[in-house]
């Protein structure tokens, strides 16, 4: 019993750690593909198929294709869809030439045959046929107007769509809009999508990103306001043709009571796979530090980090509470992903040139030390800002 015991704290305390990551960066126009392999984390090639700003990405990995898409700040915006292949490899499919400023997309409808897309420059919401991903098609561009600045005229003069979340029954697409104060709604239909009534988020909140959790048969949904750098909670119910937003709360990113300095900027949400916590990232803080991944002669023992913050969700409450504030791994977490375990997070640090990975148990929900550091996006600034497993 001892020695089986023994066997098995030894497997379990080596864990397989080789994988596959794609991350996006703006100053080297690039979609970096890394292998992750214990401690160490290495780039194995670059795409440069997904134009002059690689920023969100989505994979299909049932039909084994990866959308990117390109904010086009420095030409044209595209969408471009990869075959992916062993370890990864990519293959480019198609480019799609598409409005100026995609920044966030889900796949939805059956078989994932279409992407829903949000213009955050544009002010608009898109949908693209990715029935065929060598012959992408945009079916539907709407773009919105604001009758007025909201409470945040610099960041509030226009609507700023941000992100496009799949509701679970995957009959309702999600998109909080930064500059109009609203989580705008809507339907899938069998050939259409029509958009619902919005729902209004607090003014000057800026929703920006958010994910859904299901909890027995209660569903919540968790936005990050990047203006307030507050958290939304609300639970989520269901008609026959709509769904019903409720608000739960509304709390600093740090918690309730919590504050950050100015010049913040919360970005991005994940729900755990288990959806027992929220993590959360914020950007623009660095008032905390963690252990150099890679120091060398002459470098700081210790570097300049934001914060990921984790919350567990109470249960059918929904409601959350602050579990932990940990280093993101260096400055500007804009975006980062868990794998489907739940047992590793990937961080790209914007303002560093750097990809990390961090490592989570799954059980108390706590993240731990960075095991894996890479540099990605070489040069000044506007290093990575997503980084997604693949699997
Ligand atoms: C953008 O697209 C237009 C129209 O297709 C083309 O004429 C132009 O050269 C493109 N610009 C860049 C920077 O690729
Ligand atoms: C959208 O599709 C639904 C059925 O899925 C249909 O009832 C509705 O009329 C369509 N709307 C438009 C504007 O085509
Ligand atoms: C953020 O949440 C706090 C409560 O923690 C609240 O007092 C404040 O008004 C909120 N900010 C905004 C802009 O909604
Ligand atoms: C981070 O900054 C905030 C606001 O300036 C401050 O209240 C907090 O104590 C700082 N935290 C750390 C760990 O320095
Ligand atoms: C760091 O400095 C020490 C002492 O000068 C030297 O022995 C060592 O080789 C150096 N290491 C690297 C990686 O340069």
């Amino acid at each position: 019993m001892a020695s089986l015991r023994l066997f098995l704290s030894t497997a379990l305390a080596t864990p397989a750690l080789t994988q596959t990551l794609y991350a996006t960066s703006y100053n080297d126009h690039a979609l970096t593909t890394l292998q992750l392999d214990g401690s160490s984390l290495k780039t194995v090639s670059k795409s440069y198929d997904c134009g002059s700003e690689p920023t969100w990405l989505t994979l299909d990995s049932a039909n084994s294709v990866l959308y990117c898409l390109n904010e086009g700040w420095g030409g044209n915006s595209t969408i471009t869809s990869y075959q992916t292949g062993a370890a990864g490899a990519l293959t480019t499919l198609d480019i799609l030439p598409t409005l100026k400023s995609p920044v966030a997309s889900t796949l939805y409808g059956p078989k994932n045959a279409n992407l829903a897309v949000a213009y955050y420059d544009t002010s608009s919401f898109g949908t693209v046929s990715v029935n065929n991903p060598k012959d992408l098609a945009q079916t539907l561009l709407e773009t919105y107007t604001l009758a007025a600045p909201g409470p945040v005229p610099d960041r509030q003069d226009a609507p700023h769509l941000h992100d496009a979340i799949l509701d679970p029954t995957r009959k309702f697409i999600i998109v909080p809009d930064l500059g109009s104060d609203l989580l705008r709604i809507y339907r899938i239909g069998a050939t259409n999508v029509t958009q619902l009534p919005p729902v209004k988020a607090l003014p000057g909140s800026g929703p920006r990103h958010g994910a859904f959790a299901v909890v027995g048969r209660k569903t919540f949904f968790y936005n990050v306001n990047e203006l307030s750098n507050n958290i939304t909670g609300y639970s989520v119910s269901y008609t026959r043709n709509t769904l019903e937003f409720t608000r739960l709360f509304d709390f600093s990113t740090h918690g309730p009571g919590g504050s950050v300095p100015a010049g913040t900027k919360a970005a991005e949400i994940v729900v755990s796979p288990d959806n027992r916590f929220v993590i959360l990232s914020s950007r623009g803080e660095n008032n905390l530090t963690f252990p150099n991944p890679a120091p060398t002669n002459g470098t700081d023992a210790e570097l300049v980090s934001d914060p990921l913050v984790s919350f567990s969700i109470g249960g059918r409450t929904g409601q959350l509470t602050l579990l932990q504030i940990t280093a993101a791994g260096g400055r500007n977490p804009r975006g980062f992903s868990l794998n489907k375990a739940g047992t590793l997070l990937a961080s790209a640090l914007q303002d560093d040139n750097r990809v990390v990975v961090i490592e989570r148990d799954v059980k108390t929900g706590l993240l731990g030390k960075v095991v894996a550091s890479a540099t990605v996006g070489e040069g000044d600034g506007n290093g990575p800002n997503y980084a997604l497993f693949y699997e």
